[in-house]
């Protein structure tokens, strides 16, 4: 009942939150936007304005998507893309539930051992910067296979704004500006001169991306195959085989967004429906929520040294399974059900105890009959009809291989460095990888991505998920545990102190000056590696969730520009 008395108006039609949220004075809660049906919350209060726009014209969630992810390619080029990937996970109205991977692919002539010097060595940057560390881009498949099934919004239309904010330009954010400075000389360096992003644009200047506008104005006239074939596909193959990619066209003609089962397991009365494989993000949630759900977290409190165990010693044996067994399910055999069985999960944790943390060294991956990083971008959105998507979409690192075709507008990635290069030796996550995330033509490469939707006794309840890397997984864990072990709002869920654990490096990390001293001395005591240097923030998280009056309630992280947007 604490929800119902509170609606906060930033607009008359839309409404625009931007954080931080407003402060529920007679109840202390801290509640962030909320609408009356329709929401999008993402990096970008411009994005999330086109987005709910669309939804206002009649759109669906779905037609919200491929606006949203293309104006995020406009005013978030950090993360927002069309030369990246990523992965959708859908409740439909009905209750319907699906997942979309448009993850990107190795090229056809990529070897497992393209990284590797003649010792066999990993060759510092090659999987990271330049024309080697790109992917085949799966964005523009993924938003035209989302379209395709469930769109209702003809693609000029959905375009119109996305195309009219790139012409006119978006308002530079202080940590924006911050982040073209920092890119600036590597930016240089990799395309070899200035580009239309680095330290000369200030905060509050306006950027326009004439360049994008006219990528974007080919692909309403010639639709999906304009970037995979048309003139967009020749020009973009031409530019990365200038800068020493492998790509060639044959490559992008090839690639398909694919559909998959999303990952769908129980936790008290919650059901989470999550990413499956090429992600590892739903199995790896699984695994942890399972192993941790017969704790009595709520009674230890929150970011409590006991809860702070429990989560840490369940994300080092998932993380440790992560990175042995899973990998792009069309190329290796991922023993699911056994990773996912009660019986396996309380095997794995039965040698916890609270008076000692588990070293690392200790743990390995299961017997089975079978750093600060925000690069990526998430959104969340629930429709007027009653639909839900998570999506989340990356270029890899900031910038992706900083590789900008200036001739199309828009970066390239470089997810190349999410598969292993070389079986233990970590990527820049600090993730190790094994043979089953090992290189092979067309394969796609492990992410950690967990857009997750979660329903109550059946009903949605929650969609949320987050940039982050590595600490993806455990940033959209604590978020749900916030909301329901410990009773937090949505937005006080997102904004709340995080800590990351992932096996190895055997390190917790925990967002500075956020966390009682006295926790940290006694996790220190009982052997744990507390870092608070490494991490000033952990994750971004975006989400939204139903109130129990039916309104949404979104979640916009404290720690980014991000904003929700809805009616
Ligand atoms: N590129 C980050 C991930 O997919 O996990």
């Amino acid at each position: 009942m604490k929800y119902f008395s509170v609606v906060l108006l930033c607009g008359v039609l839309l409404t625009t939150c931007k954080n931080p949220p407003q402060e529920q004075s007679h109840s202390k809660k801290k509640l962030g936007m909320v609408t009356d049906s329709a929401m999008v919350v993402s990096a970008r209060e411009e994005a999330s304005k086109i987005g709910t726009q669309i939804m206002q014209q009649g759109g669906n969630a779905f037609d919200a998507m491929f606006a949203t992810e293309m104006a995020l390619a406009v005013c978030y080029p950090f993360a927002g893309n069309l030369g990246g990937g990523g992965f959708m996970v859908y409740r439909l109205a009905d209750g319907k539930t699906g997942a979309l991977d448009y993850r990107e692919k190795a090229p056809k002539a990529a070897t497992r051992d393209m990284y590797l010097d003649k010792n066999g060595d990993v060759i510092l940057n090659k999987s990271t910067l330049g024309g080697l560390a790109v992917g085949v881009p799966g964005t523009v498949a993924g938003i035209f296979a989302a379209h395709e099934k469930f769109g209702t919004v003809p693609i000029d239309q959905l375009l119109a704004p996305v195309i009219e904010l790139a012409k006119k330009g978006y308002v530079v954010t202080k940590s924006q500006a911050q982040r073209f400075a920092n890119i600036d000389s590597i930016v240089t360096a990799v395309n070899g001169k200035e580009i239309l992003y680095g330290d000369h644009i200030n905060v509050n200047d306006t950027v326009q991306n004439k360049a994008l506008a006219n990528t974007l104005s080919r692909v309403v006239q010639y639709g999906r195959s304009e970037f995979y074939k048309g003139k967009t596909a020749d020009s973009l193959v031409a530019f990365l085989q200038r800068h020493g990619s492998i790509i060639t066209k044959e490559d992008l003609a090839a690639y398909k967004a694919v559909w998959r089962e999303p990952v769908k397991f129980t936790y008290d009365d919650l059901t989470i429906i999550s990413m499956s494989p090429p992600s590892s993000g739903g199995i790896t949630l699984a695994q942890i929520m399972r192993m941790i759900e017969p704790y009595a977290l709520e009674s230890y409190g929150h970011n409590s040294q006991k809860s702070i165990q429990v989560l840490t010693e369940a994300e080092r044996r998932a993380y440790a399974d992560r990175n042995y067994f899973l990998g792009d399910p069309d190329f290796v055999q991922i023993p699911t059900d056994t990773l996912l069985s009660q019986l396996y999960l309380k095997d794995r944790l039965s040698d916890f105890s609270f008076e000692q943390a588990t070293p690392s060294s200790s743990i390995t991956y299961g017997a089975i009959p079978g750093y600060e990083s925000n690069e990526t971008t998430h959104y969340s959105i629930v429709d007027q009809f009653g639909n839900a998507i998570a999506v989340t979409t990356t270029l890899n690192g900031a910038y992706g291989s900083k590789l900008y075709a200036d001739e199309l507008g828009f970066f390239l990635n470089n997810e190349m460095d999410d598969f292993s290069s070389k079986a233990g030796v970590p990527n820049m996550f600090g993730l190790i990888g094994a043979k089953a995330n090992e290189i092979a033509p067309e394969k796609r490469m492990l992410s950690s991505m967990t857009p997750t939707i979660v329903e109550k006794e059946g009903k949605l309840w929650m969609t949320l998920g987050t940039p982050g890397g590595s600490t993806i997984i455990t940033s959209v864990l604590q978020t749900i545990l916030n909301v329901h072990e410990y009773d937090m709002t949505m937005q006080e869920a997102v904004d709340a102190p995080r800590f990351h654990h992932q096996w190895l490096p055997d390190v917790v990390l925990f967002e500075p000056e956020s966390f009682e001293q006295a926790v940290l001395d006694s996790l220190k005591a009982k052997g744990y590696n507390v870092n608070q240097n490494q991490s000033p923030i952990i994750g971004k998280v975006d989400g939204i969730k139903v109130l129990p009056n039916g309104k949404l309630e979104g979640g916009a992280d404290r720690r980014g520009d991000d904003a929700a947007v809805g009616f």
